[in-house]
């Protein structure tokens, strides 16, 4: 019995050392919510950053990727070469589930003022990116987000995915002043802190706030 106790003694201070030593690694980045402390987060490397990302993190993703076969679990990643070319020079490539159709279309119907920028597209590139964006918007998927992206619209069809309910609500605990760092830019570069983001993948477990 005694032996036992000195055994599961030794594995707590393991364990309570292997914590510190993570909160160390990863202070260049705030916990969820931009304050100054990051365990969790810590853990996961983002590889834009160029910092390896862990093998833990990578077992992980794989074993939610295939705990999602069959229902979809996680939004699909972009796979259409001319939206990619055309629509992600300026700004983070949104997946084509974060929004419904009819906000698609919104977007390509005033591309000649695209959020005060003319994007100069011929007609028949406007429409073989609609033709992408519409056959893959959220309306089209069952995976999670974009079930819960839907649900929250009540119908209705924003230009932004920042103004989707559901998205602010889950980022309404953020302070403003995060979302204003020079390696963040604003809310609307989701990469910036989802470093899965691009896989279509917004878990908690894969956010990590840049500090600067
Ligand atoms: C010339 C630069 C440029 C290009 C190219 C461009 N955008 Fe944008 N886009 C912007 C700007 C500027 C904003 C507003 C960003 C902001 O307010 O932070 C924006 C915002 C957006 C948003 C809203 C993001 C949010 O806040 O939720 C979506 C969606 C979007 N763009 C889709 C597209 C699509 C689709 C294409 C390709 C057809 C495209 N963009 C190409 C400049 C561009
Ligand atoms: C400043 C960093 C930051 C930016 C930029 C950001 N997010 Fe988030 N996001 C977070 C944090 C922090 C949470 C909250 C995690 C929690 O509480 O579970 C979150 C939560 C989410 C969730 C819910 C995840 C869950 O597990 O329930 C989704 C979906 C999401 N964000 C999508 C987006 C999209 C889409 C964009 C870009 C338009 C974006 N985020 C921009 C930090 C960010």
């Amino acid at each position: 019995m005694k032996i036992r106790k000195c055994l599961l003694l030794f594995f707590a201070i393991a364990l309570l050392s292997g914590t510190a030593s993570v909160g160390t690694a990863s202070a260049d980045s705030d916990d969820r919510y931009g304050n100054e402390r990051n365990e969790r987060y810590g853990i996961e490397r983002n590889e834009r950053y160029g910092v390896e990302r862990d093998e833990r993190s990578e077992r992980r993703e794989r074993y939610e990727n295939n705990r999602g076969k069959g229902k979809q679990r996680f939004l699909s990643p972009v796979n259409n070469a001319l939206y990619s070319e055309e629509c992600s020079s300026c700004h983070f490539l949104y997946l084509p589930g974060l929004l419904p159709s009819g906000s698609w279309n919104k977007i390509l119907d005033g591309s000649e003022d695209h959020f005060g920028e003319d994007l100069a597209l011929e007609k028949e590139t406007t429409e073989a990116i609609r033709k992408y964006l519409v056959g893959n918007a959220a309306e089209t998927t069952r995976a999670r987000r974009a079930v819960k992206i839907m649900k929250s619209l009540k119908g209705e069809t924003p230009l932004r995915i920042t103004k989707v309910r559901y998205i602010i609500r889950e980022h309404h605990e953020i302070r403003s002043g995060v979302f204003k760092r020079e390696s963040i830019g604003s809310f609307s570069n989701c990469g910036a802190c989802h470093t899965t983001a691009d896989k279509g993948i917004f878990e908690e477990h894969y956010i990590r706030i840049p500090r600067r």
